[in-house]
């Protein structure tokens, strides 16, 4: 089976789902960002402070054409490496695109427990979920697979990935 690739929204449970799927099928699993922070010896919340979103994609892309090259990998990715079509090009090389999905509330809900999304430290994050969802909207919708994650623990997720996968 192709990699297993990650996308999806801040809070969608990328990390978690990653983590399950990597166990149950014995793959490696490797994290963008905690790629970006190894590499860099700082933390995303730094490295967009000090340099910028701009800055922070140009690294992203860099790591993520990396990662791109594994065999047998679980590559979860930041919510917006979407973004580039860049990084959508690497990825499928070699990989399966899925994409997680759940509601701005639920976004909310599983984020606000910790300050390390730049994006997200505005006066009303709920507000700034809903227009960066609609914006990415349509680069999310370019996944092979989507999942919805609303309501379902992340062991449900996994298998629902698992089983849509094995068809591609
Ligand atoms: C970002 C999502 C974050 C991280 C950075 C930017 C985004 O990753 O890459 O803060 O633009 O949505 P997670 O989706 O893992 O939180």
């Amino acid at each position: 089976m192709k990699n297993i690739v990650l996308t999806g929204f801040m809070g969608t449970g990328k990390t978690e789902v990653g983590r399950i799927l990597a166990q149950r099928l014995s793959y490696t699993l490797v994290d963008a960002d905690t790629e970006i922070e190894k590499e860099q010896k700082t933390t995303i919340t730094e490295i967009f402070k000090q340099y910028g979103e701009p800055k922070f994609r140009e690294i992203e892309s860099d790591v993520i054409k990396r990662l791109s090259e594994m065999e047998k990998a679980v590559i979860s990715t930041g919510g917006g490496a979407v973004l580039k079509q860049e990084n959508m090009d690497n990825l499928r090389k070699k990989g399966v695109i899925i994409c997680l999905g759940a509601s701005p509330e639920t976004i909310l809900k599983r984020t606000s427990n910790n300050n390390d999304r730049p994006l997200l430290q505005v006066d009303n994050p709920l507000q700034k979920i809903k227009e960066l969802f609609e914006f990415r909207r349509p680069y999310y919708e370019k996944a092979d697979i989507m999942i919805d994650t609303e309501d379902k623990s992340p062991m449900e997720v996994a298998d629902e990935i698992i089983e849509k996968a094995k068809g591609i």
